[in-house]
């Protein structure tokens, strides 16, 4: 009896044991299976037509016929180059025009009662978005992320949904460099329950920062329909465990509503560029039980400050910041996004000891920030080219006085949770800066760009100034806790920056402005290029081919060379960074030349992301790693003067040997930032040896190179992603018989694919081709060109073959996984 009795009762307790972890592990799995918040890619399965169609917008128009592709995209990198553009060669010579895009999809009668949002990060421009016939709303600015709400307007169950978007780029020109057009970024469709977290709801900030512990503070936005909540907010580390909870229950959550919640984290990890350590703040709310939104925020845990005398300060330590403006096209593929194209820019930055990236001159795509944090990067973060005072006709000051404010607010709310952003700059080169003509506007402009960011964030602001004369209104106004000055390098020296603006930290936010062609060199290298000789003037006797000399020795007259940019950049403390026009070639404003030349010549890298000869200059100063670069190429004529330069770091001397025959020891002295030779042409042998207390460091050999012989094929990365979206970069060589590169080898490359995959684009870096970035050929350019395979979605082997007429084709096969 008593036996069983006891039986009996362990019988029920491990009954009773079993069932409450059986409901306990249900009511865990249905909190978590419900899927509280579904964010999905809605990328896929667009149709588009290029020009004005009646009744887009409208459920039932039949658009079979229209192409169907996938987003994001850009029609104008797909259309050829044109003199007679209204773009104008410094808008790409590519047209823009007027496009539709429609997207048929449906809802399940379950998400009934749901929100549903579509979220666009950025289309340019003048988009209006539709949905079943309704519009939802325009959006002019090209470079903003944008939401509306589909919920009251759908069909749910079975029945068909239409998103029609019109993108209107007819009037031109609207923009100083190539803006690409269309749905460039990616579009989402969200769903949320009625108790929500808003857009860009959460607000993290770390104001108290220390090696054993920090602060955090988190605010979230919420907006419901009167439940009563619980919020639980858990901070996660990188290794995925929680670091830090917090709960407020049974809050009523009406119309939108702010909940702050603090922690303390001790022994955090701090963010930095060196290692760029993320946390994630996960936010539940929690109605009867049941999660009706969960939302994630990456962020950073780390302090850092602007300096007058020191400059900038991050965790304490002083950094300067090395960086550079890129705008946002990604060479061949145009500005279509594509986050691997954006983290090969940004390792190939890195490369050469770049820790900036400026923005220029707009928002940037959300996934360029994403990896700006994880690689760790000092982000300035831009929001306009213009305000009132228009800089070409068509562009966004015809729009400003009724949005600036609204885009202003979203750019703000979008970006205040990256910690790689540390200042926003609110504008380039404002003609407003001026107050021509009696007007002032300038200052009250600021004055209210200043009230909205420093209502959402407390990051200092700046303007990037070009005239840095004792009347620019805005910086007289005082507004701005930063003053950015844009070149004119003889100005940065700390009392006279001050004795101007008081005491105030100061940033470099536009320099150099070189221009370059990769592979080509004029000498003498010491005789400098100032082309054009004034802003406003053409270009006169420079070089017919439209080429411009990759040694330092061209420029724009309202820039200079990178090197006397950087010899007083590194001479002052007080500057705290620079941001040299530019990291990359981009498409449009291709100064100094007119048509045919359609790309720019400022970057560092060429469009195509091949590097020019100052990258390594870069590299020799702002990288620690044994280097040495010794250029030009080693074909020239007999007897020919040519000017041998190096650039090398962790060495105290070069010596250049030419067929084994020394050309003399040098060093750098004083200020120097490199060395150089100049000696007859022989064929044959140039070989450069840097030493240090007499050990070598490097050795840098170039042959002279034979006729072309063959291509050699190099994949960035021969596994890529069979995600649809992953890329592989493929250089392209042309060498002579023995592996030589042929430096003005120029022979028209025929490529074909098979598997899953296909060319985004080929480029080869030269500004002035006219062929198609959208080709499955393209001619080398001083021996070089590129082409980019994109996975098609599938897995399996991608096989490109290279062949051209006289050349050994050469194959290469990459794994799409
Ligand atoms: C700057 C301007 C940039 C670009 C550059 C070319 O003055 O801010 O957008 O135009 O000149 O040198």
């Amino acid at each position: 009896m008593y036996f069983r009795g006891m039986k009996n009762i362990a019988m029920q307790h491990s009954r009773f044991s079993l069932l409450l972890i059986s409901i306990l592990f249900c009511s865990q799995y249905y909190l978590q299976a419900q899927q509280a918040r579904v964010r999905e890619d809605f990328d896929n399965n667009w149709s588009f037509h290029l020009g004005e169609v009646a009744h887009a917008k409208d459920l039932d128009l039949n658009d079979v016929s229209w192409r169907k592709l996938n987003l994001p995209h850009d029609w104008s990198i797909e259309l050829p180059f044109d003199s007679t553009s209204p773009t104008n060669n410094s808008g790409g010579a590519l047209r823009g025009g007027l496009g539709w895009y429609r997207k048929i999809f449906t809802v399940p009668a379950t998400d009934k009662g749901k929100n549903i949002f579509i979220d666009f990060d950025g289309v340019y421009h003048n988009s209006e978005v539709f949905i079943n016939g309704h519009s939802l709303g325009m959006r002019p600015n090209g470079y903003i992320s944008f939401r509306y709400d589909l919920s009251p307007f759908l069909n749910y169950g079975g029945g068909k949904n239409v998103i029609a978007v019109k993108v209107d780029n007819s009037q031109q020109p609207n923009s100083r460099w190539y803006s690409g057009s269309g749905i460039y970024r990616n579009v989402w469709l969200v769903k949320t329950g009625t108790t929500f977290i808003e857009n860009w709801g959460t607000y993290v900030t770390t104001p108290a920062v220390t090696a054993n512990s920090a602060r955090v503070n988190i605010t979230t936005t919420l907006t419901g329909t009167g439940e009563y909540c619980d919020i639980t907010t858990t901070i996660i580390n990188a290794a995925g465990s929680p670091v830090g909870t917090q709960t407020q229950k049974g809050l009523h959550i009406g119309s939108l509503q702010t909940l702050p919640q603090a922690f303390t984290i001790s022994s955090p990890v701090l963010w930095s560029l060196e290692k760029p350590y993320l946390y994630k703040a996960v936010t539940k709310v929690i109605s009867k039980g049941k999660v009706t939104d969960e939302y994630t925020t990456s962020f950073g845990i780390r302090s850092y400050k602007f300096d007058v005398d020191k400059g900038f300060f991050l965790n304490g330590k002083q950094v300067k910041i090395v960086g550079v403006c890129n705008h946002h096209d990604l060479g061949c593929l145009g500005t279509a996004i594509n986050t691997r194209a954006l983290e090969r820019q940004l390792q190939i930055l890195k490369g050469m000891g770049v820790n900036g990236i400026r923005t220029s001159h707009n928002p940037p795509a959300p996934e360029l920030l994403d990896l700006c944090d994880k690689m760790g990067f000092v982000v300035m973060d831009e929001a306009f080219d213009m305000w009132k005072r228009s800089k070409v006709q068509f562009d966004y000051s015809k729009d400003f006085d009724e949005w600036y404010k609204q885009d202003l607010k979203d750019q703000v709310l979008r970006d205040r949770n990256h910690p790689s952003v540390f200042i926003w700059s609110v504008g380039n080169e404002i003609p407003e800066q001026h107050a021509k003509d009696g007007d002032t506007a300038g200052v009250a402009y600021l004055r209210e760009m200043q009230r909205i960011v420093r209502s959402l964030d407390d990051r200092p602001t700046v303007t990037a100034n070009n005239h840095t004369g004792d009347n620019n209104q805005l910086l007289r106004s005082g507004i701005n806790e930063l003053i950015g000055y844009n070149y004119q390098h003889n100005n940065w020296p700390p009392d006279m920056v001050q004795n101007k603006w008081g005491r105030k930290p100061f940033i470099v936010t536009e320099s150099v402005s070189a221009l370059q062609t990769r592979g080509h060199y004029d000498m003498p290298s010491d005789s400098m290029r100032i082309w054009p000789a004034r802003w406003d003037l053409p270009v006169a006797n420079a070089n017919p081919d439209l080429t411009c000399s990759a040694y330092e020795n061209c420029f724009t007259p309202w820039g200079s060379s990178h090197m006397a940019t950087l010899k007083m950049f590194l001479k002052y403390e007080s500057i705290s960074g620079m941001f040299v026009w530019t990291g990359f070639d981009y498409i449009g404003e291709p100064t100094p030349y007119p048509w045919p030349a359609r790309s720019s010549y400022f970057g560092i890298v060429d469009l195509a992301g091949f590097p020019k000869d100052v990258y390594y200059l870069y590299q020799s100063l702002f990288t620690t790693k044994d280097m040495l670069h010794l250029f030009p190429h080693w074909n020239w004529k007999a007897g020919q003067t040519i000017d041998m330069w190096a650039y090398y770091n962790n060495a105290d001397e070069v010596e250049l040997l030419i067929n084994g025959r020394s050309q003399g020891v040098k060093k750098k002295t004083g200020d120097d930032l490199h060395v150089m030779w100049r000696v007859p042409f022989e064929a044959g042998k140039v070989e450069a040896i840097s030493r240090k207390n007499g050990k070598v460091v490097a050795t840098k050999v170039i042959k002279t190179a034979g006729e072309p012989a063959k291509i050699i094929l190099q994949a960035d990365r021969s596994a890529i992603k069979g995600d649809g979206k992953d890329l592989s970069f493929i250089t392209v060589k042309v060498v002579d018989k023995e592996g030589n590169l042929v430096p003005d080898a120029a022979n028209n490359i025929q490529f074909e694919v098979s598997g899953p995959g296909f060319i985004a684009g080929v480029d080869n870096g030269c500004q002035t081709s006219l062929e198609s970035f959208k080709a499955s050929e393209r001619k080398a350019f001083n021996g070089m060109c590129l082409a980019v395979i994109q996975s098609n979605g599938k897995p399996g082997i991608i096989k490109l073959q290279a062949q051209s007429a006289g050349l050994v084709a050469a194959t290469i096969d990459i794994t799409g996984k």
